[in-house]
């Protein structure tokens, strides 16, 4: 699908007539299967971004366009898994994933293949009959992003989806994200807080800033799949990337944060 933004601004309103003023004049346009990450520190209107394109969020400015129609509610051909993956508490992780693929009224025989399918993917067979209550958060986010996954979205939104991962299941399912891209050629468009996780995955970087939320860069990442991380044009960007986001005070301390456990997955490898 074609992501077209064109010049949208938000605020919220929150409270006591304090307005947030949340994007101001973002304008960008995402091909069809191609891979966008959104970089930035906290605050910069990334989840915002992200919620416009879902339709879960409205603007009065501005006009966002998939596929040249403009958005105006949530659909099943847009994806999307938020920071705070709500699973429905009442039911178990199988029936989670399983939700939508009942509201679309497929028959079971193609649901059970699909539920387990995504279930081997992301390593959940042994949780299938636990209620969220009872997974860890990593392991809640994998039972989202099969959620999401199963309905076999032509968009996918995800909102920093690794982040409560460690760093070796981060890692495979980043290769795995790249893998589904490349066969299925949906268009995706993520998150990230990581410079390293942007460079491994993504088409073009969207750096942003905060107050309010700008794009401040656009940054090609020119390299074939699969990257590796340790290449010297991986390091020359990453270096570039952090030279960008230098004095930005709020990601400045989340980097360090990253950095101490994002490092790992390089020894690792
Ligand atoms: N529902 C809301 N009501 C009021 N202000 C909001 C609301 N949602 C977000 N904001 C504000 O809008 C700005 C952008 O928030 P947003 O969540 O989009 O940032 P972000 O880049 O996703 O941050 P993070 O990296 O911490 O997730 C912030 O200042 C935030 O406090
Ligand atoms: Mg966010």
């Amino acid at each position: 699908m074609h992501v077209e933004i064109r010049n949208v601004i938000k605020h919220y309103d929150s409270g006591a007539g304090r307005v947030v003023k949340a994007l101001q004049d973002v304008s960008l346009s995402v091909e069809k299967a191609e891979f966008v990450c959104l970089l930035g520190p906290s605050g910069c209107g990334k989840s915002t971004l992200l919620k416009l394109i879902a339709g879960i969020e409205t603007t009065a400015q501005g006009r966002i366009l998939v596929d040249g129609r403009a958005v105006e509610a949530p659909s099943t051909e847009r994806g999307f898994i938020f920071q705070d993956y709500a699973l429905f508490p009442w039911l178990k992780v199988g029936e989670n994933i399983r939700f939508g693929l009942e509201m679309k009224r497929m028959n079971k025989r193609q649901q059970n293949e699909i539920v387990e399918h995504y279930l081997r993917l992301l390593g959940l067979e042994q949780v299938v009959h636990l209620y969220p209550k009872e997974l860890s958060g990593g392991m809640s986010q994998r039972v989202a992003i099969a959620r999401a996954l199963c309905l076999r979205p032509q968009l996918l939104l995800l909102d920093e989806p690794f982040a409560a991962l460690d760093a070796i299941l981060r890692q495979k399912l980043q290769e795995e994200m790249v893998r589904l891209w490349s066969k299925e050629k949906i268009t995706f468009i993520l998150v990230t807080h990581d410079v390293e996780e942007a460079i491994y995955l993504a088409d073009r970087i969207i750096v942003m800033t905060p107050g309010p939320g700008r794009i401040k860069e656009i940054v090609p990442v020119p390299m074939p799949r699969p990257r590796t991380r340790t290449s010297l044009d991986f390091v020359q960007l990453r270096d570039r990337l952090f030279h960008l986001l230098q004095g930005e005070e709020s990601w400045e301390r989340r980097v360090e944060e990253e950095r101490r456990g994002a490092l790992q997955p390089i020894l690792v490898k």
